[in-house]
């Protein structure tokens, strides 16, 4: 049929918050233009939100707006559900509804995705429906888009990326203004970059849930997000960030997805990366991913990671892809994952003993003779081998100093074992602080 003359696409919506409502406004205003790539309209035809009165608001009273999502995702007129709910309660139960009621999903929920992606797929699959999820990672850049199949000859051999805004924001404002974590916290909520529990971005969790879905599409395999290390960034200090930066380092919080001979690692933590990196100085609440795959090098993908029009850029982009393939057979569709489901692997993803990093640590000291040598006997016994060192003079008065060391790559077992050891001199006071390293070349 020619495209001009097929009914409207029609699509419910679960949650009109901050990115539903984003999404709303986003296709009535570009609704011609959107038509024009899609081959047909879209339209909105029944919005689900707890508060019905809002929903009404947002929508100006031009469509039907209900407080229960079950009725959007067995409506027999639906034929794209958009869950923007969140979580994996009852965001869960909505999608898996929707698909078993034969209706294609589009989600930005990555926390549902990450941990219940396998069923998710394998379900959509059994129906012969799309899950499209964008919005998920990265908010408005399309690396979902770029991994699956603009990158699709390459070997992907890692991925780094800044895929929180609230964290990137929080280090951005501490490096720049000196400000207090609570005080950007506060900040980075006020704006709508943060998940309704903060704690999900701070301690790295929300970067983990978008590093595990890239990590499944750049490798091909299950997403695992029980087996991905997580660590936030809030036992980060302001002396860190400053001794980084004289080092000619910044510190971010990466997600890292990386194919090494052993299997795959997959991990969020702060990270030092060289100051004078594109993605070192991505600052803000602003997103960037980093992937180097065998053919290309390295691609660089920049963009707003979060906030209503930028996510409903991404949600609206699955929309138009869903449009022009619903007529497909699913065998011609791109694969959930890049990967058809039957070409999955079981390569294992990495404890954190046995990924392979270099190191930050820096560690008050006695400011006596044979300190230094101590350390560096300990790090040279275990083959850690030293790229960069600075002591500082203690000030007048001090009896003790800071001593920072950078290490080149060990496993971090190694340095786990190291650390240790030198936490047990009796010159050194208190515990080391360590931080990873990656030159990202
Ligand atoms: N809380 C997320 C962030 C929102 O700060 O990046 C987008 O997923």
């Amino acid at each position: 049929m020619k495209a001009s003359v097929m009914k409207p696409i029609r699509v419910g919506l679960l949650g009109i918050g901050t990115v539903g409502s984003g999404t709303f406004n986003v296709l009535r205003r570009n609704q011609e233009e959107i038509r024009r790539r899609a081959g047909r309209a879209i339209e909105v035809v029944m919005v689900a939100d707890l508060d019905t009165e809002r929903a009404k608001q947002m929508t100006g009273g031009s469509v039907e707006i209900v407080s229960d999502g079950r009725q959007v995702v067995s409506h027999p007129d639906i034929d794209i559900v958009i869950e923007l709910i969140g979580g994996d309660g009852i965001a869960r139960e909505l999608v898996m509804t929707a698909i078993a009621n034969g209706k294609h999903v589009v989600t930005a929920n990555k926390a549902l995705l990450a941990k219940h992606g396998t069923e998710i797929f394998r379900a959509a699959e059994e129906k012969g429906v799309m899950v499209a999820f964008e919005a998920a990672v990265a908010g408005g850049i399309p690396i979902i888009k770029a991994l699956r199949e603009g990158l699709t000859a390459n070997r992907i051999q890692w991925i780094a990326g800044i895929i929180n805004g609230t964290t990137n924001f929080i280090l951005s404002e501490m490096r720049d203004k000196g400000l207090d974590f609570d005080v950007v916290l506060k900040q980075a909520q006020a704006l709508g970059y943060a998940e309704a529990d903060p704690t999900f971005d701070i301690e790295g969790v929300d970067a983990a849930h978008k590093a595990t879905i890239m990590s499944a599409i750049a490798f091909g395999v299950p997403v695992q997000f029980d087996k991905a290390y997580v660590e936030g960034i809030t036992k980060l200090s302001a002396t860190d960030i400053r001794y980084a930066e004289q080092l000619g380092y910044r510190i971010k919080l990466l997600g890292i997805a990386r194919r090494v001979s052993a299997g795959i690692e997959l991990r969020v933590h702060p990270t030092l990366i060289p100051a004078t990196r594109l993605i070192a100085n991505v600052e803000g609440a602003m997103n960037a991913v980093l992937v180097q795959g065998d053919a290309v090098g390295a691609t660089l993908y920049y963009g707003k990671g979060a906030g209503a029009e930028p996510t409903a850029s991404a949600v609206i982009a699955d929309l138009v892809d869903i449009t022009r393939l619903a007529t497909a057979d699913p065998e011609h569709r791109v694969p959930y994952l890049a990967f058809q489901s039957n070409e999955m692997a079981d390569t294992p993803i990495l404890p954190m003993s046995e990924v392979t990093t270099s190191y930050y640590l820096r560690m008050r000291v006695a400011d006596k003779p044979c300190v230094l040598a101590d350390v560096t006997r300990i790090l040279a016994d275990a083959s850690i081998s030293i790229d960069a060192m600075l002591q500082k003079e203690a000030g007048e008065g001090e009896t003790q100093t800071d001593l920072i060391i950078l290490t080149h790559e060990t496993k971090e077992k190694h340095a786990d074992a190291a650390i240790a050891a030198i936490e047990s001199l009796s010159t050194v006071a208190g515990k080391v602080s360590r931080i990873r390293l990656e030159h990202l070349g």
